[in-house]
């Protein structure tokens, strides 16, 4: 299988006014480093304010202006320029954004899916494929004519995800596809994605749902303050989670409402707060003396990666 997408240490920062006129870079994302293959789902797992929409939005080049952007992105092992981002975003490569507001207020529903087109014969060709994915998600042909303020939730919805898959992308990027969305409409969400990955499509799924990302994902990595801290094959996540590598990767799965809710003390430290070292350095019950001086770089381990000393050394260290 191709490798489609190559996300290389990637950070995102804005300047952040303090005192006077003094500024100072303020770190969302620090190192981000993820790949996703053809005919795969990969799930990037994270709390709510930890840079997950930024990623995706790096991916499209569509970051806030006043962000700073670090990193490489490559897709099929060319690295992305804007203008390349610019070109191929909505054709080999589709976002399903987390905001409805991604809709555009003023244009009708089919127009906005459609796009533009360049003859008719084009327009009517692309016009029967919408219908059918339309129809495929339960958007009858009444919505073609409405404009976004009529949808309601659910339906935006649906529409976000239907018109991303109108391109026949190769590489899907869904940001938290699923809230506000009733429990069936979620299971066919998921569903689709699992189509697409038969159909040979990477999918990148970002998501703070674990139960979506277990459901789906082939491989999932754990988002921690601005680092990816362990990306794991789903089936890693069972049993008591012994093959689960990263302190906070096993406490997640163990948080569980079928495990127990073994919850550990504190909280994950977000921008501007994170220690010099590990930072997990203050939760975790198996550090070290390094770890509060030292950060941890992400181990490869083959089929696995974690960010973690007792790894450093391979995965013998570890056990
Ligand atoms: N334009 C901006 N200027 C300054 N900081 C910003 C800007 N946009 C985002 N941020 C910061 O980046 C953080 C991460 O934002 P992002 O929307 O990527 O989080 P998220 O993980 O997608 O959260 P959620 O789960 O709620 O969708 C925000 O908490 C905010 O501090
Ligand atoms: S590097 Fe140290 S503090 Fe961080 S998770 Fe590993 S053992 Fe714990
Ligand atoms: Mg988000």
């Amino acid at each position: 299988m191709e490798k489609l997408l190559d996300v290389e240490n990637v950070s995102i920062s804005f300047i952040q006014y303090t005192q006077g006129l003094n500024q100072r870079d303020l770190k969302v994302i620090t190192d981000l480093t993820l790949d996703v293959f053809e005919g795969e789902i990969l799930a990037i797992l994270g709390s709510s304010g930890s840079g997950k929409s930024l990623l995706a939005h790096a991916i499209f080049g569509i970051l806030p202006e006043n962000a700073n952007l670090n990193g490489t992105i490559k897709y099929k092992g060319k690295e992305l320029s804007q203008k390349d981002k610019e070109e191929i975003r909505g054709k080999e490569i589709a976002l399903i954004p987390q905001s409805v507001n991604f809709l555009d207020p003023l244009m009708k529903i089919s127009d906005q899916a459609i796009g533009e087109t360049k003859d008719d014969a084009e327009k009517k060709e692309k016009k029967q494929k919408q219908r059918e994915i339309f129809e495929h998600y339960n958007l009858g042909p009444e919505v073609d004519d409405m404009y976004p303020f009529q949808l309601s939730g659910g339906m935006a919805r649906r529409v976000l995800v239907s018109t991303a898959l109108l391109s026949n992308p190769k590489l899907v990027v869904a940001d938290e596809p699923t809230p506000g969305l009733d429990q069936k409409t979620v299971k066919e969400t998921l569903n689709h994605f699992k189509h697409m990955k038969e159909d040979g499509v990477g999918v990148l799924l970002i998501t703070h749902d674990i139960h979506a990302a277990l459901e789906v994902a082939d491989r999932i990595g754990i988002f921690y303050s601005g680092y990816v801290i362990e990306i794991a094959e789903n089936k890693d996540f069972s049993g008591n989670g012994e093959n689960l590598l990263h302190p906070y990767t096993k406490a997640l799965y163990k948080a569980l409402p079928a495990n127990g809710f073994e919850l550990t003390e504190g909280h994950q430290p977000l921008h501007g707060e994170i220690p010099k070292g590990c930072p997990y350095y203050d939760r975790c019950e198996m550090r070290m003396g390094i770890c509060k001086e030292e950060r941890p770089e992400l181990t490869d381990l083959g089929n696995k990666k974690v960010r973690c000393f007792k790894y450093e050394g391979g995965l013998k260290n570890g056990t």
